[in-house]
């Protein structure tokens, strides 16, 4: 019998928790969230709060897709994130990856997240010599011609005749 209380008090005291865990929410839903960076362009490659949640996947997706299968200029190039989302505040430069005004670090810093993508990619747009169609970097892995110019620490190459 004793030991049916006890189990009965945790499982009471467990349950106080859970409910004080619930009160607890929404106090914490007003810690003031990132202020982000205004973005380029109408909408985005899906609605915003799909964005939300699933930029991760879709990103990860698009990599495997153009690593693996060779797929390029897909819907959820990073390369276009950047073109729209990191963009240059008035009398400032663009900002990286890691200041607070950088659209994708101004959310991972909040929401503690760290991710590795921007020590191979650029974290900015590419600048509009390379947009005009300059000499793509071949990438060094595969040996074939990059039409991603998001790399940084691959290219650019010199291009031979
Ligand atoms: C070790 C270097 C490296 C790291 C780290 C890295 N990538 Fe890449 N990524 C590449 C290379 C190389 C390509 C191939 C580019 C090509 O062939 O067009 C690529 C291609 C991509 C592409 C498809 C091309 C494009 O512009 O959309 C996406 C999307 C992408 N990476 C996302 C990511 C994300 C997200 C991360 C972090 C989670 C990441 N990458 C980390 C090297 C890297
Ligand atoms: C054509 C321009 C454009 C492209 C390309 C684009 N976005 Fe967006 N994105 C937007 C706009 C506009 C919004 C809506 C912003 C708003 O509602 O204030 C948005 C919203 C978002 C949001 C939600 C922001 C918030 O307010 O919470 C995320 C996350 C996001 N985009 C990530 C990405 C990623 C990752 C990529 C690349 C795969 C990408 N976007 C490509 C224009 C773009
Ligand atoms: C609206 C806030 C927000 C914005 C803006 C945002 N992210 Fe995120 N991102 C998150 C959160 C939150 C997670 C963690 C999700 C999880 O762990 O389930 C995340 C996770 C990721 C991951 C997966 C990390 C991992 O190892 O699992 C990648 C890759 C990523 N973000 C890329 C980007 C890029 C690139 C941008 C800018 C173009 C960006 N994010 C902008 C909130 C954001």
């Amino acid at each position: 019998m004793r030991g049916v209380t006890a189990k009965t008090g945790r499982a009471l005291a467990l349950l106080a928790l859970v409910a004080l865990g619930a009160m607890a929410r929404p106090a914490a839903a007003e810690v003031p969230k990132p202020k982000l960076p205004p973005a380029k362009g109408e909408k985005c490659v899906e609605p915003t709060e799909v964005m939300r949640r699933k930029h991760m996947a879709y990103l990860l997706h698009q990599r495997d897709d153009t690593l693996r299968r060779g797929i390029r200029g897909g819907k959820y190039s990073l390369r276009e994130c950047l073109e729209c989302h990191v963009t240059a505040q008035p009398g400032k430069p663009l900002p990286t990856y890691g200041s607070p005004e950088h659209f994708c670090s101004a959310c991972h810093r909040y929401a503690a997240v760290h991710i590795d993508c921007f020590s191979c990619h650029r974290d900015r747009p590419e600048p509009e010599a390379a947009r005009a169609g300059g000499p793509a970097p071949a990438d060094g892995l595969t040996g074939r011609t990059l039409p991603a110019r998001t790399l940084k620490v691959l290219g650019p190459v010199e291009v031979k005749p």
